[in-house]
């Protein structure tokens, strides 16, 4: 399971009185890899805290299966935008630190074997898992980030713009492998998704639900889903003309959207 209904839901910080979410509806099914695209301070990642229940809501409600979402759970786990990881602790000690909560039954060295190989498969050397990670670059940091985030295993996914900090090869591989996670779910079913962005085509390849946020105060402004059988592939992104007239509308809303906002 994990179907993930969202209705009015609206929200403003406790210190502030400016909304940034304004009854935001959508329904997500179990399973489904949702992108989130939006211009830079529209709320994407506000949501994403919203959606881990790490902010409540000021308005509406999230539900996950029918419940109320109702303060943080390690069934949902959060691949953070500044990375998330303590500073005092290792890369491969922060994996081993969520897999002890997660996992408790576990052993030490099936934690640190999970730790290693979750490493490996991000394309990272064994050495990594005993390096601080200011002795690490961004983008091995935001590799660190996502290996806690599968090692854990959540049915629910939260990934905020996982791979800003990384090269065009380095993203497509790691493009490829979350698919290839998400799709397997190793130790569990399909995940359901949800993954920020700012790159449209980074959304068509990876999404089979797209959300476009608008601005101030941010709602749904465009809502897109991608039947199976129409999903793109990496050969053809460019070139498919079903593919290209999506990419095309996209980017038209949320133009739009920008040139409404412009002056204001
Ligand atoms: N803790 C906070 N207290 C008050 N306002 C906040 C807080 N965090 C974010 N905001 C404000 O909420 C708005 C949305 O921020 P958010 O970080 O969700 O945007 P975003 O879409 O993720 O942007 P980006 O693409 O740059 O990461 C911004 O105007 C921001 O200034
Ligand atoms: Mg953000």
């Amino acid at each position: 399971m994990n179907g993930v209904e969202i209705d009015s839901l609206s929200f403003c910080y406790r210190d502030s009185k400016q909304e940034i979410l304004h009854e935001i509806g959508t329904s997500v099914e179990a399973g489904e890899f949702v992108c989130i695209l939006g211009q830079s301070g529209c709320g994407k990642s506000t949501l994403l805290r919203l959606l881990a229940g790490l902010e409540k809501p000021t308005g509406g409600s999230i539900r996950i299966d029918g419940e109320e979402l109702r303060g943080a759970s390690l069934s949902r786990g959060m691949v953070f935008q500044d990375y998330g990881l303590f500073p005092w602790m290792s890369a491969g000690e922060n994996i081993v630190l969520a897999l002890r909560q997660r996992f408790p039954e576990m052993t030490k060295a099936e934690k640190k074997a999970l730790a290693l190989s979750m490493l490996e498969k991000v394309g990272l050397q064994r050495e990594i898992y005993s390096k601080l990670p200011k002795s690490l670059s961004g983008g091995m940091k935001q590799r660190c980030a996502i290996a806690q985030a599968f090692a854990i295993d959540p049915p629910i996914l939260l990934m905020d713009e996982p791979f800003g900090a990384l090269d065009a090869v380095t993203r497509a591989r790691l493009q490829d492998l979350v698919l290839e996670l998400w799709e397997s779910g190793e130790r569990s079913r399909k995940k359901t998704v949800f993954f920020v962005t700012h790159d449209v085509d980074e959304a068509i390849l990876l999404a089979d639900h797209i959300i476009v946020l608008g601005q101030r105060p941010s709602r749904i402004i465009y809502e897109l889903r991608i039947p199976e059988e129409k999903r793109a592939k990496r050969e053809t992104q460019f070139v498919d003309p079903e593919i290209i007239s999506m990419r095309n509308e996209l980017i038209r809303q949320i133009n739009q959207d920008v040139e409404q906002h412009i002056g204001e």
